[in-house]
């Protein structure tokens, strides 16, 4: 079997999580990151042969098969771009830029090189929701009328709660949309298989200040601040929005994003009525799905690939009983891309595309242009 060879930009929390699970693969050799932060301490802890300050000499010396960009997402352009052009194939955190134009230039490069390009939207790799999708396919909950839900999180929760995600020119100008909307209209795109054709949204800002560490700290890692540690900084990018979507069948939508709501660490939602039935997937709770009928007992379908369909078997690594999560999503999304780099095809799998990371940033974009209009904005 072919070993490939990844490099890994970007070692804080979601690059840690790209090298575990490759490691778990067994057929990728992690063989080098690249930090612009303690490159060489980082490499020997996380034991990876060789650790860059710069991704350009990494990929300049180390003839690689593919990079995974995970890094603050204003970096993501460049970095994809300067990959591409070295014909290194491209696995991309979300949201895949902090614009429209910049995700573009990212796609049309990539189908212009015939380079394979991924984003990780690992979340609708979770077993459960990968069960529904196989369901609306094979018409188990008929017409779809709505879908709604939630993605939760608090780890903003404190106006002395910090991270690069709340500067725009390091995020992007939405903030809780882009960085946790986009893996709910994620999966909803990819398990329904309908497309958002119009969006209304309402942002808030509720901590209009926020107490910015003099010293640079570790997404998620929690803090306490002395005064003479922080400066008061304005936000401008939301804390909480709602989304009501209209979906190119008729559905109708909603969501509701929340980085501000106490005790919600990181629970996301999607339910979707249909015709013959309901389907509800709580992440806190994700290896059952939840059926709801009207003329008959309610169901939850729990993750067992024995009895679930033989393509969510797919991507399902234990047996029943077993629980599987976060982790998992992320193996089972790389193992879907790596198949694609092996036969040089992107149209293989079910991994999201760059076509998949642009059109989110689209939609991210026609949420923030109605939250300002305060009006429906169609796609
Ligand atoms: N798919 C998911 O579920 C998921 C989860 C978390 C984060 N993310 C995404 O991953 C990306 C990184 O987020 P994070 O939470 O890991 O951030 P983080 O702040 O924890 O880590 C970022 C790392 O990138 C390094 N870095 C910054 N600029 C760099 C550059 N130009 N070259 C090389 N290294 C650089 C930093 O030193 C740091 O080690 C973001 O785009 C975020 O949206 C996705």
């Amino acid at each position: 079997m072919k070993k490939f060879r990844a490099g890994v930009v970007g070692t804080g929390f979601i690059g840690v999580a790209h090298i575990e699970a490759l490691r778990r693969m067994g057929n990728v050799d992690v063989v080098a990151l690249a930090d612009t932060s303690g490159a060489d301490q980082k490499a020997e802890a996380l034991c990876v042969p060789k650790g860059y300050a710069s991704y350009k000499d990494m990929i300049d010396s180390e003839n690689l098969d593919a990079i995974h960009i995970c890094t603050p997402n204003s970096t993501h352009c460049d970095i994809a771009l300067y990959a591409i052009e070295k014909g290194v194939a491209v696995i991309c955190e979300k949201p895949m830029a902090t614009s429209a134009e910049q995700a573009k230039k990212m796609a049309d490069l990539a189908k212009e090189k015939g380079v394979v390009n991924a984003i990780n939207f690992n979340l609708r790799f979770n077993p459960l929701p990968y069960q529904l999708k196989q369901m609306v396919k094979s018409g188990d909950l008929g017409e779809i009328f709505t879908v709604h839900g939630s993605y939760l999180q608090d780890w903003l929760y404190y106006d002395t709660d910090y991270s690069w995600r709340l500067e725009p020119e390091l995020s992007g100008e939405s903030r809780a949309f882009a960085d946790i909307g986009s893996h709910w209209i994620d999966m909803v795109e990819s398990v329904t298989g309908l497309k958002a054709v119009a969006v209304m949204a309402d942002f808030a800002t509720f901590h209009k200040t926020r107490k910015k560490p003099l010293k640079p700290i570790a997404t998620y890692s929690g803090m306490a601040l002395k005064p003479e540690d922080y400066a008061e900084v304005p936000i401008t990018t939301e804390d909480y929005c709602t989304v009501m979507f209209k979906f190119d069948n008729g559905a109708r939508g909603t969501v509701v994003v929340s980085q501000v709501y106490a005790g919600r660490k990181n629970q996301m939602i999607v339910s979707v009525g249909g015709s013959k039935c309901a389907a509800h997937w709580d992440s806190e709770n994700g290896n059952e799905l939840w059926i709801g009928r009207r003329d008959g007992y309610n169901q939850v379908a729990v993750k067992d690939p024995s009895v679930l369909y033989g393509e969510t078997g797919k991507v399902i690594s234990y047996p029943g009983g077993h629980v599987e999560g976060f982790p998992d999503t992320i193996k089972q999304n790389f193992i879907s891309i790596y198949r694609a780099i092996g036969e040089h095809d992107t149209s293989k799998g079910d991994f999201a595309t760059f076509e998949d990371g642009l059109r989110e940033m689209l939609l991210c974009d026609k949420i923030v242009e109605s939250a300002k209009k305060q009006a429906w904005v169609e796609i």
